[in-house]
């Protein structure tokens, strides 16, 4: 739904030469390219096209030479492969033959930038090269911006700044759905006027309430927003590994370290990082990391010198900072530079009124992307998605009306669409079967749970009511009393 593209963490490699990768499978070619080439770039050279991948699995390629005739896969066909598990260095063909009609279609779905003729010159091909790893720089730049390498230097200019633009539109604050009486929008109102300053932001709030996308909002709608926002999840790698990518590191510096790396924190220069899941760190971490802020310096893993970065740090949790700080699980140091302002977005249970204008909203967007003419939510599907609470938050709600969407087979979204675990535990009319967790009795928690079980039970056999029986242990009799119990009918 996000129509921005992620950044995906360049794997860039700071040993100064940029990494030219050579496809042929004749010898003499390969070794007449090294030749050339080998001044201004390292050469690494592939027979054919499964040791490419091998080097591709390996090294950090910055543009890759494919000869178009090989044994097996001809060069167009591999290099629209390569696009897809490696979209990054730029390709170029080289071929003996002029373009055919089937390959230029080819060239285009592989995103190649340049299809170099036989026989070459070496001046030429050298300044082609450069040509194309000026446009990667300029790419890398705008690092949120995925934009087509055939473009002209000046073109590419001119998009990245049509991209930030857009990127700035995108990600604008009107962009997140709320009632006007929601809490959200207090919430959206501070976020909108910190955004100019650089002031440390936490976000605190369940999973899936929005913590990224306003973190985005934050930063393209500051001043840096025409800079990088870097994404990093911190509670997803063990410390060594989250350090390397976060500060960087030198080959060598620990085992796995197989080339220099350059850190999330270089790469966001000038820009925003986003520190997702920031309370899941290790104390040992959290010292590391106090010291980068407070110095403005990183220094990358087994390097000896430290460098400056300018990077504005947005952090983001769903556990509550302040009672991991009392439980000294969280460095109350750290705490205070990274939530200098403090933003929590409430659950959407909290604010049931936002429900409607999300599922809309939602359903826009997944009509969008689903190309399928559905219209509208019937009334009694919309009571049900409404009085539900949602512990999944507005992915879960996100999640939920794509498979109602890929689901539907008329241009209404009726209530036998809504998934039966969301229809057992809501109850149409009023709000779901209980309002938290902890006042719900025993009772209604073990009924909400069967009523769970029967509704998933009911999807998998397509309400085949002998099977379900069967599968339950339950007679037709016994489950059919259970249904009506809960309510659960085969509507439409
Ligand atoms: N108010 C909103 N308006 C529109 N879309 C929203 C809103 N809140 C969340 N979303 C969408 O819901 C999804 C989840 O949001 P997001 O990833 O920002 O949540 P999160 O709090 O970072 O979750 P997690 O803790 O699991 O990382 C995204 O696709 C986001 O665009
Ligand atoms: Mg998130």
């Amino acid at each position: 739904m996000d129509p921005c593209i992620p950044f995906r963490p360049q794997r860039t490699a700071v040993s100064s030469l940029p990494i030219i990768l050579v496809v042929d499978d004749e010898r003499q070619s390969q070794e007449a390219l090294r030749r050339v080439l080998s001044d201004e770039f390292r050469v690494l050279t592939a027979s054919n096209a499964s040791e490419a991948e091998t080097v591709l699995s390996s090294e950090m390629v910055h543009a890759i030479l494919c000869d178009q005739r090989m044994p097996g896969t001809q060069g167009v066909e591999f290099l629209k492969s390569v696009r897809e598990r490696w979209p990054d260095p730029v390709r170029m063909i080289i071929s003996g033959y002029t373009a055919s009609e089937d390959i230029i279609a080819g060239i285009n779905e592989a995103g190649i930038y340049q299809y170099i003729t036989k026989p070459w010159e070496p001046d030429d091909l050298v300044r082609t090269i450069k040509e194309a790893l000026t446009l990667l720089e300029l790419q890398q730049a705008n690092a949120s911006a995925s934009l087509d390498l055939k473009m002209a230097p000046a073109a590419l200019e001119t998009a990245v700044a049509t991209k930030t633009t857009s990127l700035r539109r995108a990600h604008h604050f009107d962009r997140i759905v709320h009632h006007a009486k929601s809490p959200l929008a207090d919430i959206i109102d501070m976020a909108g006027r910190v955004a100019a300053f650089d002031i440390s932001v936490l976000i605190t709030g369940e999973s899936g309430t929005g913590k990224e996308l306003l973190a985005r909002a934050i930063h393209y709608n500051s001043p840096r927003g025409d800079k990088p926002f870097v994404v990093e999840n911190c509670g997803a790698l063990p410390d060594q590994l989250l350090e390397s990518e976060l500060f960087g590191c030198k080959k060598g510096a620990f085992t796995g370290a197989y080339e220099d790396r350059i850190g999330l924190f270089e790469q966001a220069n000038g820009g925003t990082i986003f520190l997702d899941e920031i309370g899941e760190t290790s104390p040992a971490f959290q010292v590391k990391l106090l010291r980068v802020l407070q110095e403005g310096e990183i220094r990358p893993l087994g390097a000896r010198l430290t460098r400056k970065v300018d990077v504005r740090v947005i952090a983001a949790t769903n556990r509550t900072l302040e009672d991991e700080v009392r439980e000294k699980h969280f460095r109350r140091d750290l705490y205070y530079r990274l939530a200098a302002f403090p933003l929590h977005i409430p659950p959407l249970r909290e604010r049931p009124m936002d429900i409607h204008l999300l599922a809309e909203r939602l359903l826009a967007e997944t009509r969008k992307g689903f190309g399928k003419p559905v219209r509208a939510f019937s009334d009694d599907a919309l009571a049900v998605l409404k009085s539900y609470d949602w512990p999944g938050n507005v992915r879960e709600l996100q999640n939920e009306i794509q498979r109602m969407v890929a689901l539907a087979e008329t241009d209404m979204l009726e209530l036998e669409l809504v998934s039966p675990r969301i229809r057992a535990r809501a109850c149409p009319g009023g709000r779901a079967i209980a309002e938290s967790h902890q006042r719900r009795t025993l009772k209604d928690q073990v009924e909400a749970l069967e009523a769970q079980i029967l509704g998933d039970a009911l999807t998998r056999h397509r309400w085949n009511i002998s099977r379900v029986a069967d599968e339950l242990g339950l007679s037709r009799v016994g489950l059919r009393a259970k249904l009506n119990r809960y309510g659960l009918e085969r509507t439409g």
